[in-house]
């Protein structure tokens, strides 16, 4: 008999809500998962209408609390086996930790939470409770990601000298919060948001594209944020210098004010050996450059290991992930479905009882989300002192 779909329930995502939509449709993308109920919004019966409202039936709850202290008496088959966080950044703590502690595992929307102290206590409840817990960092999910974290990391490209990551945004260019527009009102809030805005919303992605493909750490970092719009409360504009954990250095930054960039996330590795480049607008490639040589595109589905640079022993799982040739776009949903894929892989492991692996090599972990809020409380400080060099805390 076919093993039965993954039930999983919403903590938001009602009344116009972005991110919610990419996530409800990688989840039902392989047809191994559904959503099957949500809590959608703040206030209850608003929250009940809009889960009476959506695309196919679920069951709605008038909040996460509810949909968490209910699930432990619901039958077997309609228990949840694991929560997706798609509220502001101030309610992720709250659900994260309700769950973990209901013993249901946790798809947790970036940043992980708004401090380092509720950071600590998110990663400390994972690893007690041993619960499944994934930070929603997309744009790992991309083929091309994978295929670069190999280049990078079998040392094909030599040493790391110099890491540039950048995620630039022209949307929050005016002061777009006044007029009440949703996603920007929390964002530009220091209570809602964190620390830094620019930086907590799109810098976290930089950071985690580099330290996933490079392996690298950040061990110290100048930074300077500037908001930039005037009345804004946090940065709009993200500049961090950074030490590498190698001897290395990178420049990590995030803007918000960059007009006519729209979700222009790049990551450039300059190796000893060659330099790498991606986009993430144009996904489905990665450029490869090696001095006094031709350059090399590698499209998702048209690799051959064994060309002369890609060795022949390249791992076969790696090249046979890609599901649709090459020419037939992945994008965005496809990177999203990949998380949630690998997700529910150690979730059913979990449930079967045996040991899973959440250690950051297919979606990023607790920990990786942990360090996301590290470097964001880092790079404050540091532009509090004006840039100076300011050392990030040790790992948990
Ligand atoms: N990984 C990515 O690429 C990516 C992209 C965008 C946003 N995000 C993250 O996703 C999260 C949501 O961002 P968004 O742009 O979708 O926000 P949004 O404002 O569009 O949606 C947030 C939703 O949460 C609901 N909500 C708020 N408080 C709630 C509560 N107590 N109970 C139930 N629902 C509640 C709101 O009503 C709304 O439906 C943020 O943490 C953001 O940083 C990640």
């Amino acid at each position: 008999m076919s093993k039965r779909p993954l039930n999983v329930g919403l903590v938001g995502g009602g009344k116009g809500a972005f991110i919610v939509q990419p996530h409800q449709k990688a989840i039902h993308f392989d047809g191994t998962r559904r959503v099957t109920a949500a809590a959608l919004f703040p206030d209850p019966k608003v929250a009940l209408e809009e889960a009476a409202n959506w695309p196919y039936p679920i069951k709605g709850y008038g909040s996460y609390d509810e949909m968490i202290a209910g699930n432990a008496s619901l039958p077997d088959d309609q228990k949840l086996d694991y929560v997706v966080i798609v509220t502001p950044n101030h309610v992720h703590y709250d659900p994260a930790m309700k769950a973990i502690k209901a013993g249901i595992a946790v798809f947790c929307e970036k940043p992980l939470c708004l401090n380092l102290k509720q950071a600590n206590d998110i990663v400390k409840t994972v690893r007690k409770h041993n619960v499944p817990f994934g930070v929603a960092h997309t744009y790992l999910g991309h083929w091309t990601t994978r295929v670069s974290r190999y280049i990078i990391r079998a040392g094909l490209l030599g040493e790391v000298r110099w890491v540039d990551s950048s995620y630039l945004q022209g949307w929050l260019a005016t002061k777009l919060e006044a007029t009440g527009q949703m996603q920007a009102a929390w964002r530009t809030n220091p209570k809602l948001a964190g620390g830094s805005g620019c930086g907590g919303d799109i810098g976290t992605h930089a950071l985690m594209q580099l330290r996933y493909v490079t392996g690298l750490d950040v061990t110290k970092v100048s930074a300077q944020l500037e908001p930039f719009v005037e009345g804004r409360p946090l940065d709009a504009h993200f500049t961090v210098y950074c030490q590498l954990s190698n001897g290395g250095k990178a420049l990590v930054r995030a803007s918000q004010i960059s007009i006519g960039h729209k979700n222009d996330l790049a990551l450039e590795v300059a190796g000893t050996k060659g330099t790498l480049r991606w986009r993430q607008e144009e996904p489905e490639s990665v450029t490869i450059h090696l001095a006094n040589q031709p350059d090399r595109v590698y499209w998702r589905g048209a690799v051959t290991p064994g060309d002369g640079f890609l060795p022949k022993d390249a791992p076969a799982d790696l090249m046979a992930e890609p599901t649709i040739p090459s020419g037939h776009p992945e994008a965005f949903h496809d990177a999203y479905a990949r998380l949630h894929r690998c997700f529910e892989a150690d979730v059913r492991k979990w449930k079967a009882g045996e040991a899973f692996q959440s250690d950051g090599s297919k979606y990023a972990n607790v920990e990786d989300g942990w360090t996301g809020i590290a470097f964001i409380e880092t790079s404050v400080k540091s532009s509090q002192k004006k840039g100076a060099w300011t050392a990030m805390p040790k790992s948990i």
